[in-house]
């Protein structure tokens, strides 16, 4: 993208310019850049041990980065003040304070801090009964924190999280844990919440189905890089997906794999050498699924890259 970095966008929302990490002698990320915009649902979708955590943690000013340029609401989160973090929302793990309390009262608690923040364009604290209603708990308002179910619970986690109506939220790793119906029902959460607040959301993951699902883009991060940015079907096409060539020729099947992702070369050749006696000619993609599968088990396994032998392998075990 390319603009001032003293003029930004109105409605970028946060620009992360060559960030670096180093933990001690490891590098944990190295070179991280992006942007988001108003209203956008960001997914930072990473194996574990990524750098996920690290990343958001910087953002919300929880962390020391090593290096780089990052801008969040306008500051740099180093040196955010108070009216700055006022603006943005942390859904932490879970909130294991004031169990005693009860849902309603503790909203409206938390929320007063807010007050001092508020603006005729941006009103602050959330009316109490409306997020309440937003985050689906208004039969349990007057219920003890304690009482609540895992899944509330998670649901007040984002509740805390939000009740100074933050332009920015910062969730990492929420569904952790959640069954499929929960999963669902957050990701409905978040959608209401981009939709309706204009909040642009940062939310870690290491399920590419949830990034697809919940996420307006996805940013990979792999080595300590973003290694892909873009929608779901974007990017398909940037993480290079081996495809494989299947024929018949000669009574037997044959299977090649094209490693550059770009299986025409192979085919035109094919087919101009003894191209009359090839039969039952396929091209099959691998999946986004498959690519990330492999990269994951890359990183995890901490092997290094093999010129897309892994992927290829994968790939191949995949559909087999
Ligand atoms: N405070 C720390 N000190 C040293 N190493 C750390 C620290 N926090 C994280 N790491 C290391 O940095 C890497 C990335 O960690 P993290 O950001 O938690 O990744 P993720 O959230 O993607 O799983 C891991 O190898 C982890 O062990
Ligand atoms: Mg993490």
């Amino acid at each position: 993208m390319m603009h001032s970095p003293t003029r930004p966008p109105a409605d970028e929302v946060l620009d992360v310019r060559d960030l670096w990490m180093r933990y001690g002698t490891k590098d944990v990320l190295t070179g991280v850049s992006f942007t988001a915009r108003r209203g956008e649902v960001v997914a930072l979708l990473g194996p574990n041990g990524a750098g996920k955590t690290t990343t958001i943690e910087i953002l919300e000013g929880f962390r020391t980065r090593s290096a780089g340029d990052v801008s969040v609401l306008g500051s740099d989160p180093a040196t955010g003040g108070e009216a700055w973090r006022a603006r943005i929302g942390v859904v932490l793990q879970s909130w294991r304070d004031h169990v005693r309390w009860r849902v309603r009262e503790l909203l409206a608690y938390l929320g007063r801090f807010y007050a001092a923040y508020s603006t005729p364009d941006h009103p602050r604290p959330w009316d109490v009964d409306e997020l309440l209603a937003v985050v689906g708990l208004t039969d349990h308002a007057h219920q003890k924190i304690k009482s609540l179910s895992g899944g509330q619970r998670r649901r007040l986690d984002v509740a805390i999280g939000i009740v100074g109506r933050p332009e920015l939220v910062f969730l990492d790793e929420p569904t952790a844990g959640f069954d499929p119906h929960a999963r669902r029902e957050f990701h409905e959460l978040i959608h209401r919440l981009a939709d309706f607040e204009e909040s642009t959301i940062l939310l870690t993951t290491h399920d590419l189905a949830e990034a697809e699902r919940v996420a307006d883009r996805i940013l990979v991060l792999a080595d300590g890089m973003i290694i892909a940015d873009g929608s779901a079907d974007e990017l398909a096409r940037q993480m290079a997906t081996p495809a494989e060539v299947h024929w018949t020729q000669g009574g037997q099947r044959h299977v090649h794999v094209a490693t550059t992702g770009d299986a025409t070369g192979f085919v035109r050749e094919l087919l101009a050498g003894d191209g009359e006696s090839v039969s039952q000619l396929q091209v099959k993609g691998a999946t986004l699924e498959d690519t990330y599968m492999t990269l994951v088990e890359r990183i995890e396994s901490r092997r290094p890259i093999d010129e897309g032998d892994q992927l290829t392998r994968r790939a191949q075990e995949v559909r087999s």
